[in-house]
């Protein structure tokens, strides 16, 4: 009889644009300080494309980073997946750009949204199609520009977002389940709380829409903030619950970085204390899709997970989308 296929995590890979944005550089913008942004967010700077500089280019980074560190060849590659909000186009997908970049001839590729919790829905969507039994090696990326649709007079959003870019090849083995468990959520009924309005059938681009902004990222923050917090614990434990593992098995904790505040108060809620929880909100700000891979692919590199170590991603965003996944590294 043949065993059941299983997901096996080959390498990571991340990539930053090298401009750096500064709080100090935002007191010279908008009417802010360092001193609210450092206490009600933890930033402290975050990474800025260029104007020449496209996702795609930063998911082609972050993806040779990864495919080397996961050993494979490029032309084994058999499916290439994109989160994404903020796409070099509406299409072709970011994927194509990205599939055309690393000179993949012909395998499929394709974008989906699911904002922030982008990369742990793409763990659950890469897991299925690899046990399945459709593809074998499978390139999963988070990748965005955020500051291409951040409103830069706008002090209550400008000063939360990034960018930047992660990669993770997955493959198919006989031997390994590195994904132990998924649990994912959404809930449409908040989708007026964390939004771009403009540019799609709703708003379609108009010189009106243009005027009002439409086309910028829109947040209730405070509502938002509350929301997190509860979800991001809820599939914190059920992902714990469905891999059958308790909070001492799980080395690393590795939360959406969207502010330091709901990190302290979701590792609260859970009893987790803070030295298993990794942070590099002060360096990145919030960059969707892509904070909790590079954060993994940080951590890594940095010797905080070694071979082994479970860890677990916990995501939360516009939609509302929530998702949590314990993964062996
Ligand atoms: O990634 C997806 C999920 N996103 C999130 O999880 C983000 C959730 N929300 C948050 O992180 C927080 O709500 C924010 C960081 C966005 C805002 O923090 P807050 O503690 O909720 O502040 P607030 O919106 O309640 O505003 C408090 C005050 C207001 O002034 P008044 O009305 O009290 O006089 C704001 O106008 O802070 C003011 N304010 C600022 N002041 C200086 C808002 N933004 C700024 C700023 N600099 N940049």
């Amino acid at each position: 009889m043949n065993k059941k296929i299983g997901t096996k995590i080959l390498g990571t890979g991340s990539y930053f644009p090298s401009k750096v944005l500064t709080n100090a550089d935002l007191e010279k913008m908008v009417d802010t300080s360092d001193e609210w942004i450092s206490t009600r967010t933890g930033i402290k700077e975050r990474r800025i494309a260029s104007s020449g500089e496209y996702t795609s280019d930063l998911a082609y980074r972050a993806s040779l980073e990864a495919i080397k560190s996961a050993n494979v060849k490029l032309e084994e590659i058999d499916l290439v997946l994109v989160a994404t909000i903020t796409p070099d186009m509406f299409f072709p997908s970011t994927a194509c750009f990205l599939q055309k970049k690393l000179g993949l001839n012909s395998v499929p590729a394709f974008d989906f949204s699911a904002a922030c919790s982008g990369f742990i829905y793409g763990i659950a969507t890469a897991k299925a199609f690899i046990e399945s039994g459709l593809y074998k090696n499978v390139l999963l990326v988070g990748s965005e520009e955020l500051s291409k649709i951040t409103d830069w007079t706008d002090r209550n959003t400008c000063v939360l977002f990034g960018d930047g870019a992660g990669a993770m090849v997955l493959s198919a083995s006989q031997d390994n389940d590195d994904v132990l468990s998924v649990f994912l959520g959404s809930d449409g009924s908040y989708a007026d709380l964390l939004l771009i309005p403009g540019g799609g059938s709703i708003n379609p681009a108009t010189i009106e829409t243009l005027n009002e902004k439409l086309h910028s990222i829109k947040m209730q923050g405070r509502e938002v903030f509350k929301v997190a917090i509860s979800k991001m614990a809820f599939a914190a434990q059920k992902a714990l619950e469905i891999s059958e593992k308790t909070i001492e098995d799980i080395k690393l904790f590795i939360p959406h970085q969207a502010n330091m505040r709901i990190i302290e108060a979701v590792a609260k809620k859970l009893d987790i204390s803070m030295d298993k929880v990794f942070v590099n909100i002060h360096k990145t700000g919030n960059i969707s899709s892509a904070t909790t891979i590079t954060a993994l692919d940080e951590a890594i590199k940095i010797g905080k997970l070694n071979k082994g170590d479970l860890v677990e991603l916990i995501a939360f965003g516009g939609g509302f989308t929530w998702g949590a996944t314990v993964l062996r590294v």
